[in-house]
Formats: C-alpha cells, sequence, structure tokens
C-alpha cells in the first residue's frame, strides 16, 4: 500500500500525513470517509447476535432501575420488548467475528498494523441513547453506519480524573467540551486515546467503532517476565562473586542494586524472546473458544485443495509474523513457529489469507515445511476451509 496516496477514508489525507499530524495526537473528523455507506447489519440481527452465548454484548439505559443502568449479554429473546423508547443503547463486541460484511469494513484500515486492531463494535441506540461523558484508552474509529448521532469532544483525561459515583460505568464527572458535529451514515470521527467524548443518538442509530489494542506497560512487564521465567533455571541467581567486604552488614549498598540491573538487562534485553513473546501477547484471540481446529490427516487435507476447496483465516484468529534474526517466526493465535527465510511469501500471504488455494499455493504445496506448515495451522484452526 502506498502511504502518500490520498486517501477517502481519511478525508484525502495521505496515510502518511494521518499518522504524523493525527494518530495517537487529536481527533479527525471525516464526511463520506465510506460514501454511500451501506449498513452491514441490521438493529434486528444485532439484537440477534446479543442472544448468542459466545458473544459480548451490553444494554446501556441512562434512566433505568438506576442511572446508566448497564445489563450485560447474553439476552432472553424478550429482553427488548419491554425497554423504554428512548435513551437506551445496545452494545455488541467484535461484530467482525461474526458478520463478515462487518469484518469488510476494516479492509481500508490496511495502513495501520492488523496486530493492533482490536475489533469492530457495533451498537445501537434509541434517540437520546448513549454511553455518557467517557474516554477510553485506545484509539478508535467511529464510523457512522445508520441515523445520526452527536458527537461531543472534551479535555483530555487520565486514570486520575473523576468519575460518577457508579459501580458498572466509568462516566466522567466533568465533561468540558470543546466541539461537537452530527455524524450521517458515511462520516467517522477518529479519537486518539483519553480523549473524553459523548456520542447521542439523534434518532434510531448505529455505530461502528473500530478499536484497537495496546498492551498497558504494567501487561507488558508482568507477562513478558512471566514468559521470560519459564526459559531461566532454577540455579541462575542474583550472584555477587566480586563481593567486597561490608562496613555495615545491615546496608544494602549500591551495588547490588548494580548487579540487579544487570541481571535484568540481560534477560529483559533478549530481542529474540521479547519478539516471540510480543507476537504471541498479540496474536492471542479474542474468543480462543472459537478457533477450536480439527483433525484431519495429510491425504484429506491436500486432496481438499486439490479438488479446488479455499482456505481462509478463521474469523476468530489473529495472525502476523516477523524477522527473528536471520528466521521467520510466524504468530498464530497466541502461537508462535519459527521458519526459514524462504517461507517469507507464504507467511504474507497466510496472513492476508483472504483466499488460499491450489493455485496460489502451488508452489509451497511441494515445499516439506510450507505444506507442513498449512496443515499445522488447518489442525490448530487458525486456517479453515470455507464453506462454498
Ligand atoms: C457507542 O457506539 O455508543 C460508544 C462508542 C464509544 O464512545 O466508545
Ligand atoms: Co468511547
Amino acid at each position: 500500500m502506498n502511504p502518500d496516496i490520498p486517501l477517502q477514508l481519511l478525508g484525502g489525507l495521505t496515510a502518511r500525513e494521518f499518522l504524523r499530524d493525527y494518530w495517537q495526537k487529536k481527533p479527525l473528523l471525516v464526511r463520506q470517509a465510506m460514501p454511500d455507506f451501506e449498513n452491514p447489519i441490521s438493529p434486528d440481527e444485532l439484537a440477534g447476535l446479543a442472544l448468542e452465548e459466545e458473544v459480548e454484548s451490553r444494554l446501556v439505559l441512562e434512566h433505568g432501575e438506576r442511572p446508566w443502568e448497564l445489563r450485560r449479554g447474553p439476552f432472553a429473546e424478550d429482553a427488548f420488548a419491554h425497554l423504554p423508547e428512548r435513551d437506551w443503547t445496545l452494545l455488541v463486541q467484535a461484530v467482525d467475528q461474526f458478520v463478515p460484511e462487518v469484518g469488510e469494513l476494516l479492509e481500508p484500515f490496511n495502513f495501520l498494523p492488523k496486530w493492533r486492531i482490536d475489533d469492530v463494535m457495533v451498537s445501537f441506540a434509541t434517540p437520546g441513547g448513549g454511553v455518557g461523558p467517557h474516554f477510553d484508552n485506545y484509539d478508535v474509529f467511529l464510523l457512522q453506519g445508520h441515523g445520526k448521532r452527536r458527537w461531543q469532544i472534551g479535555q483530555t483525561c487520565n486514570s486520575e480524573s473523576p468519575l460518577l459515583e457508579h459501580a458498572d460505568l466509568k462516566i466522567l464527572a466533568e465533561f468540558d467540551k470543546t466541539e461537537e458535529w452530527v455524524l450521517e451514515p458515511g462520516d467517522m470521527l477518529y479519537l486518539p486515546p483519553l480523549l473524553a467524548h459523548c456520542g447521542t443518538a439523534e434518532d434510531d442509530c448505529m455505530t461502528y467503532s473500530v478499536g484497537f489494542r495496546a498492551p498497558s506497560a504494567a501487561e507488558v512487564l508482568t507477562h513478558f517476565t512471566d514468559f521470560l521465567g519459564q526459559f531461566l533455571p532454577d540455579e541462575e541467581r542474583y550472584s555477587d562473586a566480586d563481593a567486597q567486604p561490608t562496613s555495615d552488614p545491615h546496608q544494602i549498598q549500591r551495588d547490588s542494586l548494580d548487579r540487579l540491573k544487570n541481571l535484568l538487562n540481560e534477560h529483559m534485553g533478549d530481542e529474540r524472546l521479547l519478539m516471540t513473546w510480543f507476537g504471541q501477547f498479540m496474536t492471542e484471540p479474542r474468543y480462543p473458544e472459537l478457533i477450536g481446529g480439527i483433525e484431519m490427516d495429510e491425504g484429506v487435507f491436500l486432496g481438499n485443495l486439490q479438488d479446488g476447496a479455499v482456505l481462509i483465516r478463521n474469523p476468530s484468529a489473529r495472525l502476523a509474523w516477523s524477522e527473528v534474526g536471520e528466521d521467520l517466526v510466524l504468530f498464530a493465535s497466541g502461537q508462535s513457529r519459527l521458519l526459514p527465510a524462504n517461507l517469507r511469501e507464504l507467511l504474507k500471504l497466510i496472513c492476508a489469507a483472504d483466499a488460499l488455494h491450489s493455485d496460489n499455493l502451488d508452489q509451497w504445496l511441494s515445499d516439506d515445511t510450507g505444506r507442513n506448515l498449512l496443515w499445522e495451522l488447518v489442525k490448530q484452526g487458525s486456517l479453515e476451509f470455507a464453506n462454498e
């Protein structure tokens, strides 16, 4: 993808300009980011998803049993029958995994790393509905899909920003509105992390939120050190073979701290392990249970491809690849595989995984490692045969 081509999605900015001037920095309103937008899922279908066991959904009622009442799905069939006429919203997470047409909305965002994208959350709101003034820790592109929504933006927040005393929702106690716009279908608002915002439905409306994932510093440290710990033998310890006589046996001297820092730096700086951990962590699926995998022997696998079957990414799987020294690594739904450098094009093909078939896989099926990798990914569940 050429980063210097103006994109309609970004209101005529190039990917390079958007990343330089807006990404993680300031909001951007784009009128008709997706012109002639066709709403890919109806309110009824969204409500249907909210009944499913494996789907995360929430209902927020501004004037419920208490102000800003939060109800969590899965919902019973009659849950929507007794709701008030206005001031409520239904939010469904990761709809891209369940509705392919919603997954396709992610295509124009290809100028950003796929592994940074979390999901597409879809909301349906009745007039006046919304989740109140709040901030998110992640970037978000809010695409208006149906009806009109008024978006207001405010101050930059942090974890100290005062919140309403509220058990379920993190609603800001103060909101200093700086700008507001009414979005219509096809319009989009990009918001950087921590910016206060408040979206209120003007009429029955649907909003598609393309959300991102970024591990917190605390997560990086705790998860990476847990990962590292598995590779370190018990006998590797704090050591002080260079110790000097101590003047006060109760004092922890500065040189002890230096030894500790050396120990930490030696392991934390292991780029191979850091990349392996990071790729595994960033490709961990939201719903691992939806990546079941199957038993399939190699003959059946190859036979299917020869008969014209098409392999696609399991919509719940996450794939990425990277270089580690001279080798390559494929990350597939939280697992990593070290592979030789000659498989580079295959890894790109697998990660794109729109449609893999005997024609575009031809050269790889005659390569033992390549063929085996594809077969393993089908057994693991990250790739699956498309139902024709
Ligand atoms: C919504 O779609 O109602 C909420 C999106 C957000 O503010 O993060
Ligand atoms: Co938000």
